[in-house]
């Protein structure tokens, strides 16, 4: 196993299999893994907002006997605000907890702490870069809706310059074979060209789509995500022919799930929910149990 998590990057296809095996066995048997973690401690540290994430993490911990030691708003902790490099507030948490699950708003931040840290680091979202363990659950997700990843296609939608967790997401589809990727952006916020010729260089097929029309109607998944306005200069952008609504979702096949990170703002609208296709709660739900398998991997075994 790894011994830090910083970028989908770090996951080849065994570690990923054995993630998503156990995943299912946890997820079928949640009791006999109530002690794996007994006497160890998680240290969550988040410079960045976040719910489902670290809750789940935290959920994820709690259910293997782990304990706890969390701090929501890391940037206005004495650390943050007093100017302390991350280098030495890692430092120091390696001290006290077995592993550490961090979010901050840099782009090289994981790969930072995890140079600083004797314990494992896993990146929880760093900056606008990365955010594997989100892309782990979708992909476990996937693989749950269509039996196979090998073959899948799948349309990313939305902020592509910012989102962190799509590109997380095509860095572990492209392991798998003949996967193909579609994506279709809000102006000025497309897949950065780094990305584009990591999907060239792995042999994925990236096709840009200029209207939601574009997107074949049997794609096997949409990924959609949230405009990250938090990120923008302009915040007042209209997202309004990007809305997936039901009217939208008639033209495409049975077979398509709909899929989100989350939150969602208003890019899936609430007539979305009850349709079958759409998986976007399923994801927050596998979140704890993919997190678990991988806190198990990671500092379990
Ligand atoms: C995402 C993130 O933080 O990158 N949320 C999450 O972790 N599920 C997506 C987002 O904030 O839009």
């Amino acid at each position: 196993m790894i011994k830090h998590l910083v970028s989908a990057e770090d996951l080849d296809r065994d570690i990923l299999e054995k993630l998503f095996d156990t995943t299912d066995s946890i997820k079928n048997n949640p009791k006999e893994y109530g002690a794996c973690l007994d006497g160890k401690i998680v240290a969550t540290i988040f410079f960045e907002p976040s719910t489902r994430t670290r809750l789940s993490f935290e959920a994820a911990a709690l259910r293997l006997g782990a304990r706890l030691i969390s701090t929501e708003n890391a940037r206005d902790n004495s650390s943050g605000t007093k100017g302390e490099s991350l280098e030495d507030t890692v430092t120091i948490l390696a001290g006290y907890a077995d592993a550490i699950v961090m979010r901050h708003y840099e782009d090289d931040s994981a790969m930072r702490a995890a140079k600083a840290s004797l314990v494992p680091v896993i990146n929880a979202g760093s900056g606008r870069q990365e955010h594997p363990t989100q892309a782990i659950l979708d992909l476990y997700t996937l693989r749950e809706c269509k039996g196979t990843i090998d073959g899948v296609s799948v349309a990313i939608m939305g902020d592509l310059l910012h989102g962190r967790t799509t590109h997380s997401l095509i860095k572990l589809l492209a392991r798998y074979k003949n996967t193909k990727v579609y994506g279709y952006s809000v102006k000025g916020l497309g897949l950065p060209e780094g990305y584009t010729r990591f999907l060239a260089k792995a042999g994925v097929e990236y096709i840009v789509c200029k209207s939601f029309d574009e997107i074949p109607c049997n794609v096997g998944a949409i990924y959609q995500t949230r405009v990250q306005r938090e990120r923008l200069a302009d915040k007042s952008m209209s997202i309004d022919e990007f809305r997936i609504d039901a009217k939208a979702m008639s033209r495409m096949s049975k077979n398509t799930i709909v899929m989100h990170p989350l939150p969602r703002v208003d890019e899936i609208s609430v007539d979305v929910d009850s349709d079958d296709r759409s998986v976007f709660f399923r994801q927050a739900h596998n979140g704890m149990y993919t997190r678990m398998a991988l806190l198990k991997m990671m500092i379990g075994e």
